[in-house]
């Protein structure tokens, strides 16, 4: 293969899942920088249909691992939760007096989870070019 065209890829190339973390904590620059990348994701519909949950609560991250079957989600870094999340598009449609249903339908569902899921590997390359490790995890 040709040489990376620039950085961006050339980091992208180099992409590899870290699972064992620093006690290092994210600044909080890097953090409202990382949530603002996933809020400039591209969105089906553009309904936003996902929310971004930072969880610094100790037990609450413990209740998660252990769910999720993942230690090492509370063993220190930061956990963000991507969540598919059709809240607001609710609330908008009962303020509009419009019907809800059919936010309850399959195709729906996966725009809001592919919505969460895009968001999220947008931040883990957003992360990776600051130099910090991310692990996806999925739960259902
Ligand atoms: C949606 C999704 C869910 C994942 N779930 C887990 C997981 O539960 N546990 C884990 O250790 N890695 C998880 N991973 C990371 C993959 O295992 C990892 O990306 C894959 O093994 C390739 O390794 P690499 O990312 O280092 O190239 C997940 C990745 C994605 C995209």
């Amino acid at each position: 293969m040709s040489e990376p065209l620039n950085d961006m890829i050339n980091r992208q190339l180099h992409h590899r899942t870290i699972r064992y973390f620093t006690d290092e904590p994210l600044p909080q620059e890097t953090l409202t920088q990382l949530v603002a990348v996933a809020q400039h994701t591209a969105t089906s519909h553009y309904l936003q249909s996902f929310s971004v949950l930072s969880i610094t609560d100790r037990h609450l991250r413990g209740q998660i691992a252990a769910i999720a079957k993942q230690p090492y989600i509370n063993q220190n870094g930061h956990l963000f939760v991507f969540v598919a999340d059709q809240h607001c598009a609710a609330v908008i449609a009962q303020q509009a007096g419009v019907s809800q249903t059919h936010l309850g339908s399959t195709d729906k569902f996966i725009q809001a989870v592919s919505d969460a899921v895009l968001a999220a590997q947008n931040v883990v390359n957003a992360a990776e070019s600051l130099g910090w490790g991310p692990c996806c995890s999925a739960v259902f």
